[in-house]
């Protein structure tokens, strides 16, 4: 049997290790990535072509995978000059892997089945620690036909893949995770303090929140540690946190639904933004609640 030939467009944290699974796995036949250099680096380490548009990435691929920033990013990958739409071969699938807003993504999905195409939303539950591990959960919005085809791909790169519904469901679900996660980092960034203004050593304060605590998860077990030593490297930018927040803020504004916690903490990782915290990874919201020098 012929194997499907994959596409990658986006190398950041994400698309570059779920574009080496890929590979590993013999499936990647190329990458695009807005940096061109970037593509190149990968193109050499990992043997596969370094495309200069998505058009050509499209037209030498099967499926395309898109793993980038915002929907502004997505659009101009998809439907940009050179973009996704210009090359694309009837039958082929586009997985979309992004965290966007589901009427952009519902959109961008009519647009390539209108070129005789098929699109999934595929976000992501899981940082880059698991997208190495192959651990990722990916929620799935398409018919039940794109969701299978999608899953012979995505089983190389993900744990756990599940058909939420058509789509834009995929994102759906995406948001809710996010609304849930962007309020309990803040919330551990504030006891992570509360520990220290009462004297509590950084270890009791450690293994409170990330092994005793009847709310510790798999989440304050890896930002806790970050909190703590200083180490905001990124494994998730506290941009992307506020951007998905601001998604979802647009999405309720049109339902009438309260989110009281969101809503703060949308605010919260704005002013953070403000402080030059965008590129950090999200745990470095707690610097908004140290006193500055
Ligand atoms: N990191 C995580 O833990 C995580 C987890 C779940 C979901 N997500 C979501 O997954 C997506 C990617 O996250 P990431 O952490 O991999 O992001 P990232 O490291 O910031 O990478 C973003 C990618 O998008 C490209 N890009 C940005 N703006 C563009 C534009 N206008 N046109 C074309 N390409 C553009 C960047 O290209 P350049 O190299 O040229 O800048 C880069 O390849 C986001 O939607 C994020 O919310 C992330």
């Amino acid at each position: 049997m012929t194997k499907v030939k994959v596409g990658v467009a986006g190398l950041g944290v994400m698309g570059w290790r779920i574009a080496k699974n890929l590979r590993d796995a013999g499936l990647l036949i190329g990458i695009y990535n807005r940096t061109f250099d970037k593509a190149l680096r990968f193109g050499r380490e990992f043997g596969v072509e370094a495309f200069k548009t998505p058009s050509e990435l499209a037209r030498a691929s099967d499926v395309i995978i898109t793993m980038l920033s915002d929907d502004e990013a997505v659009k101009s990958v998809i439907v940009g000059n050179d973009g996704v739409l210009n090359g694309l071969r009837t039958g082929s699938l586009v997985i979309d892997m992004s965290t966007i807003s589901p009427s952009t993504s519902i959109e961008l999905a009519n647009m390539v089945r209108s070129r005789g195409g098929d699109m999934v939303d595929a976000p992501v539950i899981g940082t880059s620690v698991a997208v190495e591990r192959r651990e990722i959960v990916v929620l799935v919005g398409g018919s039940e036909e794109a969701f299978n085809r999608a899953r012979e791909v995505l089983q190389y790169t993900a744990k756990t893949i599940v058909h939420i519904g058509p789509n834009g469901y995929g994102l759906y679900a995406k948001l809710i995770n996010n609304a849930l996660l962007g309020s309990y980092v803040i919330a551990l960034a504030e006891t992570v303090q509360l520990g220290k203004s009462f004297g509590l050593s950084d270890s009791v304060i450690l293994d409170l929140l990330t092994k005793l605590s009847s709310a510790r998860s798999p989440t304050s077990e890896l930002k806790v540690p970050k909190m703590l030593s200083g180490d905001y490297s990124v494994q998730f930018a506290l941009k992307h946190m506020r951007k998905d927040l601001d998604i979802v803020n647009r999405e309720v504004s049109m339902r009438g639904v309260p989110i009281p916690m969101t809503s703060l903490a949308l605010q919260l990782y704005r002013m953070a933004e403000r402080m030059g915290l965008s590129e950090e990874d999200f745990a470095a919201i707690l610097k908004i609640l140290i006193k500055q020098q």
